[in-house]
């Protein structure tokens, strides 16, 4: 776990961060390597990276990693998730949450909570709300 206290971070310095954990991804299957920051409201990071393993679907993706790390230290306010994923080798790629990290973070974010998506090593990134990435989504207030 890594804890990177520090409340003005921008989006370009997660993103950056994110870039960064993406040398940290354990992934001989797919060779696509996955970072990513996770910002509490309080201001500190948590990070991760995918973790595959041979029978597959142990396989970690790099968003419930940080969100287990986060958790686990008793942090459950989420305010923003940079997140870079590329094929290994390559500097460009756009990588969404899969449907298991959103419905994860579904747990714990607001709907204003925000996404920052890299589009390539340099930084470059788009950023969404998570009511775009995941609306009418099932949660603790439907039980
Ligand atoms: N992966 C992530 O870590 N996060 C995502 O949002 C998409 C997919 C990982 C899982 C697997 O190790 C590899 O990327 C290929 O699916």
């Amino acid at each position: 776990m890594e804890n990177l206290k520090e409340e003005k971070l921008t989006s370009q310095d997660l993103i950056n961060i994110a870039i960064e954990q993406t040398k940290k991804s354990y992934s001989p299957y797919s060779n696509f390597e996955v970072g990513c920051a996770l910002q509490t409201k309080n201001g500190n990071i948590y990070t991760g990276s995918n973790i595959e393993n041979a029978a597959f679907s142990p396989t970690l993706c790099a968003e419930r990693v940080a969100i287990a790390a986060a958790v686990h230290n008793g942090e459950k306010e989420f305010k923003a998730i940079a997140i870079a994923g590329f094929k290994k080798g390559e500097e460009k790629g756009h990588t969404f949450p899969c449907g298991v990290c959103r419905q994860t973070l579904a747990e714990f974010c607001d709907k204003d909570f925000k996404l920052i998506i890299a589009k390539n090593k340099n930084g470059e990134h788009t950023e969404h709300t998570f009511e775009e990435l995941f609306p009418h989504s099932f949660g603790k207030n439907n039980l």
